[in-house]
């Protein structure tokens, strides 16, 4: 059957896939919707994560060039799957990131078990699924809690694969949030929706991204900023808890102390494990805070005490900001950008339905 005149299709190399692409749909979302776990982070245009090489077709971008890719790198034929749009059959080629792309993206009904609150604006959620389902993920990745027509929130998962009977958000009270305000027992957030409480059935998808702990013996540093604990928590837990012997140092960002909502349990494994440093920074401090923290942005506090990055390979989540900073200055100190892994924080606008990709 010849397909209407502007849906078209997406080769996806070197996974070898061709997708049909719903008129005006992101390559990233059909992708996405047919299992194809490509890498991505903010879904908004902004992070770059989603940047492919077109090798064929013509596309647009309906909101102009993204923040994402610089001129030259479009020039150069890359193109950011988030975005752009098909007004040709296109062939496109994508990063492999082995490891990820090797589980299964599941839609699937969950409960919540447990809310606790870990800090003024920050609770910790945990979810329980089917007792027939398991989700398996990477340490590192997030998932989409599924809301009302078709809008839909990224968060990471704070637990482990080895500890994955519920599965652990720390989710950041956003104001006026269609999702966050209603685990603090606001009525509605925008868009309506009632307050969840324990018992709340959601819908979740997942796991999502290619940010995900990898293999190695170089030393490693990690750098969370605010609830960018949370996926660093899932690797630091799968690191320390099944024995993988590796030099760490983890770094936590953070207004004040209040907003350090677990830094007890790091403290805790910094003591236990001779393997994990842990240093916390206050960008806030008051002086009663600055007499035990450190104070300043939490970018700057690594490169003071690792000007050379060569050797090292660096784990990233948080706010936009930040990690724009590291992408920056990290590499003049010697950091190669392939062994700089990020999750931005960004929050995307909220989308139609996800249609089926064939
Ligand atoms: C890969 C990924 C992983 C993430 N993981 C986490 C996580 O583990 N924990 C967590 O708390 N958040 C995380 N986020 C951010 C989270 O998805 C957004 O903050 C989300 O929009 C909050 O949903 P909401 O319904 O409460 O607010 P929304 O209804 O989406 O937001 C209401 C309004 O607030 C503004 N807004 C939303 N989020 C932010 C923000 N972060 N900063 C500033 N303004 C904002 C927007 O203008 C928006 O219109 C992650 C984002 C990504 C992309
Ligand atoms: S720019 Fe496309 S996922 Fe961030």
């Amino acid at each position: 059957m010849t397909p209407p005149p502007d849906e078209h299709s997406v080769r996806i190399e070197p996974h070898g896939r061709t997708l049909r692409l719903m008129p005006g749909q992101p390559i990233l979302e059909a992708a996405l919707s047919a299992g194809l776990n490509l890498p991505h982070s903010c879904k908004s245009g902004h992070c770059g994560s989603c940047r492919a090489r077109l090798l064929a077709g013509a596309f647009h971008y309906p909101n102009g060039p993204p923040l994402g890719i610089t001129a030259e790198e479009a020039q150069r034929g890359q193109i950011l799957l988030c975005q752009a749009r098909a007004d040709s059959d296109l062939t496109v080629q994508a990063r492999l990131i082995a490891s990820v792309a090797d589980v299964e993206i599941k839609t699937l009904p969950c409960r919540i078990a447990r809310l606790r609150p870990l800090a003024p604006d920050v609770m910790q959620l945990w979810l329980r699924l089917p007792a027939v389902e398991r989700l398996r993920f990477h340490p590192g990745q997030y998932l989409d809690v599924l809301l009302e027509n078709g809008r839909r929130r990224s968060f990471s998962i704070a637990s482990p694969p080895h500890d994955s009977e519920l599965i652990e958000l720390h989710v950041r009270r956003v104001n006026g949030g269609g999702f966050s305000e209603r685990l603090f027992g606001a009525a509605a957030g925008v868009g309506g929706g009632a307050p969840l409480e324990a018992g709340s059935l959601l819908r979740i998808e997942g796991p999502i991204g290619q940010f995900s702990y990898r293999q190695g013996s170089d030393p490693v540093l990690m750098v969370a900023g605010g609830t960018g604990f949370a996926p660093l928590k899932s690797m630091l837990r799968h690191v320390l808890e099944t024995g993988i012997r590796r030099d760490l140092h983890f770094y936590w960002g953070a207004r004040h102390t209040q907003d350090l909502y677990e830094e007890a349990l790091a403290l805790e494994w910094a003591r236990r494990h001779p393997q994990l440093k842990f240093t916390a920074v206050l960008s806030e401090a008051s002086a009663a805070e600055a007499a035990h923290h450190r104070a300043g942005w939490v970018h700057e506090a690594v490169l003071a005490d690792y000007p050379q990055l060569a050797r090292f390979e660096v784990y990233a989540a948080g706010p936009p900001a930040m990690i724009e900073a590291m992408r920056t200055h990290f590499p003049r100190h010697g950091l190669s950008a392939e062994r700089l892994y990020f999750d931005s924080f960004d929050y995307a606008p909220d989308a139609r339905p996800t249609p089926t990709a064939s």
